[in-house]
């Protein structure tokens, strides 16, 4: 396992351009095998979770090659409609093959993916909105295995699940009937998967807002040639969240291109209430520190538009040298604050109690070995190492590669200290 050693202080500066989004892309490769054709996905991140997504699309019999930074998915050899629990283990978001194989093959088998470090993971949602679209559902231990196609009508979910928006919306392709589903997230990376779906032929309106209608296209998928599609991935906003913060840690400046700022207004609020200053450009952002950071107030955790529960840890972090007392209140996930533990051996003073994490500001963190248990949490350490005086080393950081492609190549991109080695 390979760990980052960084040496702090040093005020990132320069520019970077943000990568497409890791919450995009992997919905999106699942939909790729609703309708068979060649798809080139542009702007598509190198990342473990796309790796992992790419040799589960291979075991369905798809092709894929990598061209520079676009995938190529050739979906038309899909012939195979389980995902093995080898496969399902290595990636939670596999749940989505779900909905597309459902589209493509009106049968599905996954693996339940189990619970992880920030806390139980359960798809009861995805489950009972399959079954109200009429789809039957068999769950058997850990496997679940779907048959049907959607009838169509309306399911209201009972929380904003982005995931079981997600494959919702691709199994309601799967019959004649047409669905609405109330309640749904409205999340930018499901506004993508619906431009990618309508891409290739299929109608769906309303992804973005808390309502979204599906033509059900079985026989259209049925009697149309494979399709075949360009389409680039959005930007990722957790990502440039993320380095915008190392920027603001460090007494930094930076130039942020390929991000629209409504994308991470939330985000840039606090920030902004710290003492950032942030100009914005059509896709662009420049972020100027301020010299000391002052502490946001409260901080709650919502599904969007509110602010995002990916980039809270690295918040919490940047919170531990501002002025004052700052409150994060975790309302998503039931245990993210992980990376608690090493920001207090590196000199933050944190108490967390149930779903809030009381910050009270130091003057400085100081440089440890530190280990990541989960992706945005190890990438917050990182962040911590940046800001703290002496040297640091983060263990463990198989987890920040699963969202952050070259995520030390970026950071020296910007003047910091990184290096990646293996661990003693
Ligand atoms: C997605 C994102 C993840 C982000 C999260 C919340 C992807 C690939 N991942 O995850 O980065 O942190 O949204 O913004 O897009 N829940 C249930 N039952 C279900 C489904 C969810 O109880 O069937 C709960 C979850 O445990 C969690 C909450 O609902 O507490 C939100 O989960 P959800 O919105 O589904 O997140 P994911 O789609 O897993």
């Amino acid at each position: 396992m390979d760990c980052y050693h960084i040496e702090g202080g040093i005020p990132l500066r320069g520019e970077y351009r943000v990568k497409g989004a890791k919450n995009s892309a992997l919905p999106i490769m699942a939909a790729t095998v609703c309708r068979a054709g060649v798809h080139e996905l542009y702007d598509c991140p190198r990342i473990e979770d796309v790796f992992v997504m790419e040799k589960i699309l291979q075991s369905l019999g798809a092709k894929t090659r990598w061209e520079d930074c676009c995938l190529v998915v050739d979906s038309r050899g899909v012939d195979e409609c389980a995902v093995s629990r080898e496969l399902m283990m290595g990636m939670r978001s596999s749940v989505f093959l779900l909905g597309s194989l459902l589209a493509r093959c009106g049968e599905a088998t996954i693996y339940r993916p189990g619970g992880c470090k920030i806390g139980e993971r359960p798809i009861d949602m995805h489950i009972s909105g399959l079954q109200q679209l009429g789809i039957e559902v068999e769950v058997s231990g850990e496997r679940v295995t779907c048959r049907g196609h959607s009838v169509g009508g309306t399911v209201t979910l009972p929380y904003p699940s982005v995931g079981a928006t997600e494959n919702l919306i691709m199994a309601a392709l799967s019959g004649d009937g047409d669905t609405i589903i109330e309640n749904c997230a409205a999340e930018p990376e499901i506004a993508d998967l619906q431009g990618f779906l309508r891409n290739c032929g299929f109608q769906v309106h309303g992804a973005g807002t808390d309502t979204i209608f599906i033509k059900g296209s079985s026989s259209m998928h049925c009697k149309l040639p494979p399709a075949d599609t360009m389409y680039f991935i959005l930007e990722d906003r957790v990502e440039a969240a993320t380095y915008i913060m190392a920027v603001i840690g460090t007494g930094g400046r930076a130039l942020f291109r390929n991000i629209r700022h409504e994308l991470v207004r939330e985000v840039l609020r606090p920030l902004e209430h710290m003492g950032a200053v942030i100009k914005r450009y059509d896709d662009m952002l420049e972020v100027v520190s301020p010299r000391n950071l002052k502490s946001p107030g409260i901080i709650i955790t919502e599904p969007y538009p509110g602010f995002p529960t990916d980039c809270q840890p690295q918040m919490l972090t940047l919170c531990t040298v501002a002025k004052g007392l700052t409150t994060i209140r975790e309302e998503i996930f039931e245990s993210r604050f992980t990376h608690k533990k090493e920001l207090v051996k590196m000199g933050a003073n944190i108490e967390t109690c149930g779903k809030n994490a009381i910050i009270k500001g130091v003057s400085s963190l100081s440089g440890k070995t530190v280990e990541a248990l989960d992706l945005r949490g190890g990438a917050a350490l990182v962040l911590a190492g940046l800001m703290a005086e002496g040297h640091t080393e983060v263990r463990n950081i198989g987890h920040i590669d699963r969202g952050y492609q070259d995520f030390d190549k970026g950071i020296r991109e910007l003047g910091g200290l990184i290096e990646r080695r293996t661990c003693d």
